[in-house]
């Protein structure tokens, strides 16, 4: 069958893509599947032959031709960390051509792409808590007052489209929240004001295949910094990534059944990651986010936790794919 690969986005995170794409590429078996890494950028959508022959993918159709000879997809492996790849662009697109994709569909990408709405609506769910927060955009006045009023210090600052921590911040004292703001808008228009959890960040990640839904072993979060940040994300050993996590059982037990009801109700498709703080002093679990696009770079989370459940990325991978296509 063949596989389109796709990597890279108009992100930040298009680095954390293609090194993520190194990882999925390698792992995917190629007894059965044709993979072809397809870069997309603003410019360009690019494939690149092991001879180094460029073809540019015809939007029409989703289709290569390499060497004169066409080439159309079985499927999509999305990589793409951020716009337009786990925002549900690229959803909505395949969808119109009829290609299967291994990632959330459109909507369920679009929600919990934008962390502030998918904060209501997993409020609203009642499933886990979640924290007090504050949506403001670029082009519509807010007041700094007005959010310190409804909202307790610490606060973290983040654009409300974001991904690996870029843009974000953390702000102890009221003076500096308007320039954490303003760090935010650059990254995004959106931004959202959330008041800060004290504790241990513990992520799930959990995928459906053949029928069976499989929740990976937890990972507890060890940061030296003061929250886990792009580098502690990508730097190996600032950070102490513990799996199994080594947290009290009851509360492994209520962030599992809190991931599995959310991607159940959020109508979640493939490899999702949800990130939680377990919070210190009271054991109470609050939300962090859904991440319908989780890193699979050398020192990302999920491929720990695969490896940590048994099994080999191959192995994971072409659940993916398989789950996909039926
Ligand atoms: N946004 C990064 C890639 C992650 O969630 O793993
Ligand atoms: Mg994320």
């Amino acid at each position: 069958k063949n596989i389109a690969l796709v990597a890279g986005g108009y992100s930040g995170e298009y680095v954390i893509s293609v090194q993520s794409a190194v990882v999925i590429e390698k792992n995917i078996d190629p007894a059965l599947y044709d993979v072809y890494k397809i870069i997309i950028t603003k410019d360009s959508w690019t494939y690149t032959s092991p001879e180094g022959v460029a073809a540019e993918v015809n939007k029409n159709d989703f289709s290569l031709t390499v060497n004169g000879k066409p080439i159309r997809f079985d499927a999509v492996f999305i990589g793409i960390h951020g716009t337009p790849g786990e925002d549900g662009r690229l959803q909505g697109y395949f969808e119109m051509l009829g290609i299967p994709y291994t990632s959330c569909g459109m909507v369920t990408s679009a929600l919990t792409f934008n962390k502030s709405y998918c904060n209501k609506v997993v409020a609203a769910l009642n499933v886990v808590n979640v924290s007090r927060s504050v949506h403001i955009f670029r082009d519509k006045p807010y007041d700094a007052a007005e959010i310190l009023g409804q909202l307790r210090l610490p606060v973290f600052v983040k654009p409300a489209e974001g991904g690996s921590s870029i843009g974000m911040s953390k702000v102890n004292k009221a003076d500096e929240l308007e320039p954490a703001i303003q760090k935010a808008f650059n990254e995004d228009s959106q931004v959202l004001i959330e008041e800060f959890i004290k504790g241990t960040e513990v992520t799930c990640g959990l995928f459906r295949a053949q029928g069976n839904m499989t929740v990976l072993p937890l990972t507890e979060i060890r940061s030296t910094k003061e929250f886990f940040d792009y580098e502690a994300k990508y730097t190996p050993g600032i950070t102490n990534e513990v799996t199994p996590a080594e947290i009290a059982p009851e509360a492994a037990d209520t962030i599992r059944a809190a991931a599995l009801e959310l991607y159940n109700r959020l109508n979640c498709k493939g490899i999702v990651r949800a990130d939680f703080i377990l919070e210190e002093g009271t054991g109470k679990v609050y939300f962090l986010e859904v991440n319908t696009m989780p890193g699979q770079s050398e020192n990302s989370l999920v491929p720990q936790q695969v490896r940590a459940a048994g099994l080999t990325l191959r192995a994971f991978y072409g659940m993916l794919i398989e789950e996909c296509l039926a």
